[in-house]
């Protein structure tokens, strides 16, 4: 049984879906759900699904990153976690901690990379007028929503979206795709999915 701890920053809609999809025959069971926003609303919904949770605020540390991964890694090394999942995770991570799960570290993004990595990737794809937008799931490189992807899933760009109508219908697909791209990684499947 793989040990699964995930990051958040925010309401954690995808941290649920992944601790609520490892039950039952699932090779993977959750054992952390870290936040470096002690205010974030995704650590009570981790805690009311009885997952252990852990805040370490990222203010304090100002621009020190490795002081602030030095003290997040207090709570994730003690849970002993096989695989880590970033999800709305958003601090960038410094080589060194990148370089200390590499391999085994997902993130979810809500373009279809390559394109638009970073910040406001649905007004960006509606101000360029793409067909289509989407989410990838990858495995975490030092280089920023770079790395080998695992998953995509892809939605028609349709006349009036906003980015905000956009995001609700690419969420609702990162719900799908990253539970089912965890549960292959899990046994060591990494060939890309399409949904
Ligand atoms: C998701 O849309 C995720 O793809 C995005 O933040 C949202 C978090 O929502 N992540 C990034 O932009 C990472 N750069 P959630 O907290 O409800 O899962």
């Amino acid at each position: 049984m793989k040990r699964v701890a995930i990051l958040i920053s925010g309401g954690g809609s995808n941290m649920v879906r992944l601790v609520e999809s490892m039950t039952g025959d699932h090779p993977a069971r959750p054992v952390l759900v870290a936040s470096n926003d002690p205010a974030a609303g995704g650590l009570a919904r981790a805690a009311a699904l009885s997952v252990p949770t852990a805040a370490v605020d990222h203010k304090p540390f100002g621009p020190d990153r490795a002081a602030f991964e030095t003290a997040l890694l207090q709570p994730l090394l003690a849970a002993e976690p096989d695989i880590l999942c970033l999800a709305g995770f958003m601090r960038i991570l410094t080589p060194a901690f990148v370089e200390r799960f590499e391999g085994r570290m997902l993130n979810i993004h809500p373009s279809l990379l390559p394109a638009y990595p970073g910040l406001h990737t649905h007004a960006r794809a509606i101000a360029a007028g793409d067909a289509f937008a989407g989410c990838s799931v990858h495995l975490v490189t030092p280089k920023l929503d770079d790395g080998p992807i695992l998953g995509q899933a892809r939605v028609p760009v349709e006349p009036g979206d906003t980015a905000d109508s956009l995001a609700a219908r690419v969420l609702a697909l990162e719900h799908r795709l990253y539970p089912a791209v965890l549960r292959r990684f899990a046994v060591g499947k990494t060939a890309r999915i399409d949904l």
